[in-house]
C-alpha cells in the first residue's frame, strides 16, 4: 500500500523579484506542473507574487488546488494612504493568504509588532489567513535572546479574536531567523526543536500551523524536513526557479 505523503504547506515568497509578466510568464509555463505536484505530494502550495501579478494569479488558480498570498497590507482599513493596499482590496481579488511581519518589512519599512497586530485583525475581518513572520536577528541569538525575542514579537497573539471558522488555516506562523534569510544559513535541527517545541507550548490558536524559513532549498530542507513540528516552508529564492521549487516539494 503506498502511503500518503505527509501534508506540508510550502508558501512560494516572490519578494520583488518578478515583474508582473515574468510572474504570469511563470504562472503560464509550471502552473499545470504545479497544480500536479500539489495532489501528487498531498502538498498546500501558496505563491505570493507582487501586488501587480496578484490578482491575474489568483484567477489562473480560481478552482485549483493552488492558493495565493498578498505579501503584505495595511494597517489601516479604507482612505487616503498613498500607496497601501487594504485587506478588503486582497479579500476582493480572491485572495486567501497574506504575510505580515516579514523581516524584511521590520527592519527595512519600520513595521511595529502594534502596526502588524492590526494587520492581522484587519485580514481576519477580511476572512483572510494570516501568515505571520517571526524570527532573531543574529544578535538576538548570539546573546541567548530568542525565545524572549518570539515571545515579544506573539505577545498580542493571544488577545487577538481569531475565528477558525472563516478559514481552514486561522493562522500560519512562520519562524524565519533574521540571520537565516538569504544566506545560506540555516539553523541546526537542535535549534529548531528547541523553538519549536516552545512554539507548541504557549497556547496559540487551535489549528495554527507553524512554518520554517530562511535560506529553503533542496540542499537545506532535510533537516527541518526531519523536524515533525514542522508543518511547512516559507521559501524565498528558492521558489524563483521551478524546478528548484519542485524538487524542495519532493524531497
Ligand atoms: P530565502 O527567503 O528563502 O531567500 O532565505 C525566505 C523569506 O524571506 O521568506
Amino acid at each position: 500500500m503506498t502511503q500518503t505523503p505527509r501534508s506540508y504547506v510550502y508558501i512560494a515568497n516572490w519578494k520583488m523579484y518578478f515583474t508582473f509578466q515574468e510572474a504570469t510568464a511563470w504562472v503560464e509555463q509550471h502552473g499545470k506542473q504545479l497544480e500536479e505536484l500539489a495532489a501528487q505530494e498531498n502538498a498546500k502550495i501558496i505563491l505570493a507574487p507582487s501586488m501587480s501579478a496578484l490578482q491575474s494569479i489568483t484567477t489562473h488558480f480560481q478552482n485549483t488546488p493552488i492558493n495565493t498570498a498578498a505579501q503584505d497590507c495595511s494597517d489601516r482599513t479604507t482612505g487616503a494612504f498613498t500607496g497601501q493596499n487594504s485587506a478588503r482590496d486582497i479579500a476582493s481579488i480572491g485572495a486567501t493568504f497574506c504575510i505580515i511581519g516579514h523581516s524584511e518589512r521590520r527592519t527595512l519599512q519600520g513595521d511595529t509588532d502594534a502596526a502588524i497586530a492590526q494587520k492581522c485583525s484587519n485580514l481576519l475581518q477580511s476572512g483572510i489567513t494570516p501568515i505571520l513572520c517571526i524570527g532573531e536577528s543574529a544578535q538576538d541569538r548570539a546573546s541567548g535572546q530568542t525565545l524572549q525575542v518570539l515571545q515579544a514579537q506573539l505577545s498580542w497573539v493571544s488577545s487577538m479574536p481569531f475565528i477558525s471558522s472563516t478559514a481552514s488555516i486561522p493562522l500560519l506562523i512562520a519562524y524565519e531567523p533574521v540571520w537565516a534569510i538569504g544566506t545560506g544559513q540555516v539553523p541546526t535541527l537542535a535549534e529548531l526543536t528547541t523553538v519549536f517545541s516552545w512554539l507548541k507550548t504557549i497556547g496559540l490558536p487551535s489549528g495554527t500551523r507553524l512554518l520554517y524559513g530562511g535560506s529553503v532549498t533542496s540542499k537545506t530542507i532535510a533537516s527541518p524536513k526531519s523536524c515533525p513540528l514542522i508543518d511547512g516552508f516559507l521559501i524565498g529564492g528558492a521558489s524563483l526557479d521551478f524546478q528548484e521549487f519542485k524538487n524542495l516539494v519532493h524531497y
